[in-house]
């Protein structure tokens, strides 16, 4: 199976080191072997091993031995098109480019069918975790009621250099991005746009019906202060950056945001670079998948899972699909019950059955709320004449 790789940055390189070193091994266990023909970069790799850079995508597309490629490009442009000319052409595509199968995912999906090749992602949520092969496989036996998942390496990374180190939000920051683990524009990490992006991939392969990461409820971890580590910490809970997706009735609800997770949860255990993923399911109950979220060979790693996969069943497609959702199938969280870590002054007078736990240090108190909406718990504190400092969802 002659490949190629588009984008030979940190995932791309990663997929080269796998292919290369491993090379024997792979045709073993697929009784092929994989040679990358062509890597796609505008840039010039002139130390590089391999020697096979090209520079223009019609190499590519209009060889007719390539039948597989690989998208690590990130992005949603140029990425898409090429895809989409790709997949046209009958070349399955592999990719960890989980923007572009959030935001085009059922039409690539769509075109992969029709040309009787694939579209593989497993890359794209959870780094090295198995987690996509999992829902369309392992558990297809079940309907899925939720997932919780830690999504984001980079800033569970932050979050634990911040608690267990002591090191400031910049610092953390820095070291994952020489670590490989953050995005180009680290933006989409700490605001959650990236947790978002999983979160809808995961929803829409889980329920089956396209969730459209642009319309879930979205928060990241700029706003959260050591204060309010320290406070939950003394409650028995950590804060994460959770992405979670659940069915309901008539829809599903989806939403990114921090939460405090008790310290029995096994999402409260999972620091640094470690992602954790946790899936409830009609007969099995809760699955929790773990691993490396993010970094060039877990990352490519799941890359190369595809590959062979693909090489295992290159004359047919796979069957990995979702729909399009009707209008109102991403239900309003507004209307869900929930309850609150809240953080306030200890100048701040507070009482009242809702209060479930309540802890103070010297100059705050965090208190733990019984389950209401959002909206009936800041009305509830404005007519208390309460400043919350900070509301931060607990997990269910
Ligand atoms: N920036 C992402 C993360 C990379 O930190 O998890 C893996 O998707």
């Amino acid at each position: 199976m002659k490949i190629a790789i588009m984008g030979f940055g940190v995932v791309g390189s990663g997929v080269g080191e796998i292919i290369k070193n491993n090379a024997e091994s792979i045709a073993e266990k697929v009784s092929e072997s994989v040679e990358i023909k062509y890597i796609l970069d505008l840039r010039d790799f002139p130390d590089s091993e391999f020697k096979c850079f090209t520079k223009d995508f019609n190499d590519i597309l209009n060889d007719d031995e390539v039948k597989l490629v690989v998208e690590v490009m990130g992005g949603t442009n140029p990425a898409y098109t090429f895809t989409k000319q790709l997949l046209s052409a009958k070349k399955h595509v592999v990719t960890s480019n989980k923007e572009l199968v959030a935001k085009h995912g059922t039409e690539l999906l769509e075109i992969a069918k029709a040309n009787s090749v694939n579209y593989m992602f497993e890359a794209s949520v959870g780094g090295g975790i198995p987690i996509i092969r999992p829902l369309i496989n392992c558990l297809a036996g079940n309907e899925i009621n939720n997932i919780k998942g830690i999504l984001n390496g980079t800033t569970n990374y932050i979050l634990t250099q911040m608690i267990s180190c002591g090191k400031s939000f910049d610092e953390a920051l820095k070291g994952a991005q020489e670590n490989g683990y953050a995005e180009k524009d680290p933006t989409a990490d700490v605001e959650g746009h990236d947790t978002c992006r999983k979160t809808a991939i995961l929803a829409s392969l889980a329920f089956g019906k396209e969730v459209d990461s642009e319309k879930i409820q979205t928060e990241g971890i700029t706003k959260i202060t050591l204060s309010d580590v320290a406070l939950a910490n003394k409650l028995g809970y950590s804060i994460k950056l959770i992405g979670l997706c659940e069915k309901a009735e008539n829809g599903v609800y989806a939403e990114v945001c921090p939460m405090l997770i008790p310290k029995d949860n096994m999402l409260s255990g999972i620091d640094d670079v470690f992602n954790g993923i946790m899936v409830n399911g009609s007969f099995v109950g809760d699955v929790m998948f773990y691993g490396r979220g993010a970094g060039m060979l877990p990352t490519a790693s799941a890359v190369v899972g595809d590959i062979i996969d693909i090489v295992r069943h290159k004359d047919k497609n796979v069957g990995i699909m979702w729909t399009k959702a009707e209008e109102g199938y991403l239900l309003d969280n507004a209307e869900r019950k929930n309850s609150y870590f809240v953080r306030i002054s200890s100048n701040d007078e507070i009482s009242g059955e809702f209060i479930v736990k309540k802890i103070a240090n010297d100059t705050e108190i965090g208190l733990i709320t019984s389950e209401m909406t959002e909206t009936k718990l800041k009305d509830m504190l404005k007519e208390k004449g309460v400043n919350a400092l900070s509301i931060i969802k607990l997990v269910k």
